[in-house]
């Protein structure tokens, strides 16, 4: 394994950054999700956390008539997300903004959905429900997929890919009583399909790695690092029956109903 060294990241982006998502994730489960968010209102106000170059907040824009500010502390995925926005005429509804989801400096109890795809395990998950209950309106709704673990024993070379990204993975359940401890109700929770690892992210990502091979053609340096990139969509295609991503979607419980 290569150490992440700082041309290890300027070649990560220049993958991750040209991909239409950076996780797994697609407009039908958005879909599904937001349609279990039942009594929204007509125009919600809608938080995005983590949202990277806005794939899931262009859905969200589509599949709801709310204003959505769409936070990443990633400045290129913002300009590309603004790019967007300015181009397809959704700058009345939705605003793009460089920030940390841990301090995001916006009112409390102001947002009826909160949405966040496959980011809130960046500042830790139980963290990331307390800041979200405090941001929702009562009886908000918050929306997320993390990554999960399906099997408690995987081969060595999955382990060792999610211990560098997110040491602190556990299984479905442990994620349902953070739900409950941190003052949510579940409303229901589903798998993202195989579809929605490869469509908008996988299968982009391993087009743009070979595209970037030509480029960089007589540098070994960058070569291994796009073969260890590539590593990530091969180990799926191998291993998924051991991890998953898991869909979340819960309601700011009520104070007297805790
Ligand atoms: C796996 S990507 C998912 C992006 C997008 N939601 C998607 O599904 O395509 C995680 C994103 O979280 C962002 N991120 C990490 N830590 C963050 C923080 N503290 N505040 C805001 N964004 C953060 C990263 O920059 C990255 O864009």
């Amino acid at each position: 394994m290569n150490e992440m060294t700082s041309r290890f990241w300027e070649i990560f982006f220049e993958v991750y950054e040209w991909l239409p998502r950076q996780g797994p994730g697609n407009r039908a489960c958005a879909e599904r999700a937001l349609g279990l968010c039942r009594d929204l209102p007509p125009s919600p106000t809608v938080l995005d956390l983590g949202c990277g170059v806005g794939g899931q907040t262009l859905h969200l824009a589509e599949l709801t008539l709310g204003s959505i500010i769409a936070i990443d502390t990633h400045a290129p995925s913002i300009e590309r997300l603004q790019a967007t926005v300015d181009a397809r005429g959704l700058a009345d509804r939705v605003r793009p903004v460089v920030g940390d989801m841990a301090q995001p400096g916006l009112p409390p109890e102001s947002f009826d959905l909160i949405w966040s795809e496959g980011a809130l395990y960046n500042i830790g998950i139980e963290n990331a429900l307390r800041i979200c209950r405090g941001l929702l309106c009562p009886g908000g709704y918050l929306a997320f997929t993390d990554a999960v673990w399906r099997k408690e024993d995987p081969p060595p070379e999955v382990r060792t890919s999610f211990e560098l990204d997110y040491p602190t993975m556990g299984l479905a359940p442990d994620i349902l009583s953070v739900i409950e401890k941190t003052g949510f109700s579940l409303v229901d929770h589903f798998s993202l399909p195989d579809e929605a690892w490869w469509g908008d992210f996988y299968t982009p990502m391993k087009r743009r790695i070979e595209a970037l091979r030509g480029k960089y053609g007589g540098d070994a340096e960058a070569l291994g690092i796009l073969d260890q990139l590539a590593q990530e969509p091969e180990m799926h295609r191998k291993h998924s029956n051991y991890y998953a991503y898991e869909f979340f979607v819960t309601q700011k419980v009520r104070e007297g109903r805790r």
